[in-house]
């Protein structure tokens, strides 16, 4: 039957094809899972790839909608193959999650290329899980196509609704501005994660998930099921059934992720109000697949998209409504004057022809373009001497009366520092002054931490300040607020002008003009400059001293420099 199906000789009957000694081997092994002799007879072989671990809580259901992928693969014939894959989960990875995206890509990578794999699923939920996965299998190009985890249900307190992580750096000023108890505080910790699945706030792992549909590389409405909603399950069912029939139309992701696709992702991002986390993700996904993009690309692309989606961190509402309104294919039906609808899908449809028939069911939560929740959605880029390669705010996240600023800054030479001075009272600081935090990059935390969105001085948050400029070359939780400057280019640890930065210098951020000024004057700047040392940190060895030392900076995703591009999938050796 499979011979039939398949009209090419597959990849993986270089291992399980012939009589040989190697094909001996190769699946006299595999029959010690119990698979009989038919499973080698030239059927696409799937691999599921998984981040499952109970250390990563956001996917520790992923387990469960394996087996539903796994009923699909069998269904259309195919033999599925279940794999692990470093699962690099938000909440308790250190020093921070970002620093193990590239070497999860790697592994997923290279797994992908060692083994005998037509196609494969990738099982992702939590931030960092869905472009490490997308990246590595983009650099192998077999045909891939994402299944997310799905959000958790919305968390509950005292009768309203609350937001991962949204709720949490909420309730945290709050106990600091004496305005929370320490008691309601841990009261409201089992009410906010009741249910498997990621955040469902619009941070970073409903931002990629919206992203990857975005991109085509899901079947449609993949983004917003909850986490437990039978339509999750089923959608990794037909997820199943359809890899099989991507390995057969050798429909891979470089014919996926095209630039349309990724201009298309931008602009969901904007509608969506999504996470600044998307910019390095989305830099890196297109770096390994060939696809030029870059910083100037978000800022035009997303600039004039009106965020619609009224979800938290920027609005009221939390994943579970966002599906009940539709999902993604709704709120692209409202934006689809401004994609690319031609743009081909893992379904095998365009993407017009994907999303055709979807509509809006509730429009308090995916609104309408004439009553957006911000008119300029999307991701502002700013430049100036400050970010000479660029840096990003989220405007849809800021306070509108802090976008035009200029103030005094107030340094602070890395995290520890930070940690060590905010609280204190004497610390010289008003509500006008720009928070500046220095070394906390992809090479200087190293990671890229989400330190940028640095909490308030405690006695300001007591004085009833719940918004500042601060500006860093950190990220931000995508479940986070304010008026926070991310992602400064060049970092400050490796020379950029952040590094320059003094007490007492004035800031000019102008949102609208998309500048971020240092008031110093360039020979200034250039004394302090032949002043500047690296910042002195002993690295342990191992991967965090690769990492360091081959990571690109934020404007080109974080990405190490020598994972760029497309590696294929050949393997012209055996290993007998
Ligand atoms: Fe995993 Fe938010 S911590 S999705």
């Amino acid at each position: 039957m499979n011979e039939q199906k398949s009209r090419r000789r597959l990849r993986s009957q270089a291992w399980f094809g012939g009589q040989d000694k190697d094909a001996f081997i190769h699946r006299s092994w595999m029959k010690n899972n119990g698979l009989p002799d038919d499973a080698f007879d030239g059927r696409p072989v799937i691999g599921i790839c998984n981040t499952f671990s109970e250390l990563t809580p956001c996917n520790a259901h992923l387990r469960e909608l394996a087996a539903k992928v796994k009923a699909g693969v069998l269904e259309a014939g195919g033999l599925p193959l279940e794999f692990p894959a470093f699962s690099c989960g938000e909440s308790n990875l250190r020093p921070t999650a970002m620093l193990f995206r590239n070497l999860a890509s790697i592994d997923v990578e290279e797994t992908i290329r060692a083994n005998p794999i037509d196609g494969v699923v990738l099982l992702a939920g939590c931030d960092k899980t869905t472009p490490a996965l997308v990246m590595g299998a983009a650099s192998c190009d077999l045909p891939a196509i994402v299944v997310s985890g799905g959000p958790m249900l919305n968390g509950r307190y005292q009768g309203r609704a609350i937001g991962s992580g949204t709720d949490v750096w909420k309730f945290s000023e709050d106990v600091r501005g004496g305005k929370m108890s320490m008691q309601d505080f841990m009261n409201a910790e089992s009410g906010m994660s009741r249910s498997a699945g990621h955040c469902m706030t619009m941070g970073t792992a409903s931002t990629m998930a919206c992203v990857a549909e975005a991109l085509g590389l899901t079947l449609p409405g993949n983004a917003a099921y909850p986490a437990v909603d039978a339509r999750r399950a089923r959608l990794a069912q037909l997820s199943g059934r359809r890899i099989v029939g991507m390995v057969e139309e050798d429909l891979r992701p470089s014919k996926v992720l095209t630039r349309q696709a990724f201009e298309n992702a931008i602009r969901v991002v904007g509608a969506i109000g999504g996470s600044t986390n998307a910019v390095v993700h989305l830099l890196a996904i297109a770096g390994r697949i060939g696809v030029p993009l870059s910083l100037a690309d978000w800022d035009r692309l997303g600039r004039d998209v009106p965020t619609l989606v009224d979800l938290m961190p920027a609005g009221r509402f939390l994943m579970e409504e966002f599906c009940y309104a539709g999902g993604l294919p709704a709120l692209m039906t409202r934006i689809a004057d401004l994609l690319q609808l031609d743009a081909l899908t893992v379904s095998g449809l365009a993407l017009g022809q994907a999303i055709a028939g979807a509509e809006v069911l509730d429009a308090e939560v995916i609104r309408e373009r004439d009553k957006p929740l911000t008119p300029q959605g999307g991701i502002a880029v700013l430049r100036g001497n400050l970010a000479p390669n660029g840096a990003v705010l989220k405007p849809s996240a800021a306070t509108p009366e802090l976008l035009t600023h200029t103030g005094r800054a107030v340094v602070f030479a890395d995290i520890d520092d930070f940690k060590r001075r905010v609280d204190d009272p004497a610390l010289d600081i008003d509500e006008h002054c720009i928070m500046v935090l220095q070394n906390c990059g992809p090479r200087g935390y190293p990671g890229m931490a989400e330190v940028g969105n640095m909490a308030l001085p405690r006695k300001l948050l007591e004085k009833g300040v719940r918004d500042m400029v601060r500006i860093s070359d950190a990220r931000m939780s995508g479940t986070a607020f304010g008026t926070v400057v991310l992602h400064v280019a060049p970092e400050a640890a490796a020379g950029g002008p952040l590094a320059l930065v003094r007490d007492g210098d004035l800031i000019t951020l102008d949102v609208p003009a998309r500048r971020l000024h240092l008031e110093v004057d360039e020979a200034e700047l250039e004394r302090r400059r032949a002043d500047w040392m690296p910042p002195r940190r002993k690295l342990r060895g191992g991967y965090e001293t690769l990492y360091v030392e081959r990571v690109e900076q934020a404007d080109r995703g974080a990405d190490l420099d020598f994972l760029v591009g497309c590696r294929g999938h050949e393997v012209p050796r055996e290993s007998h």
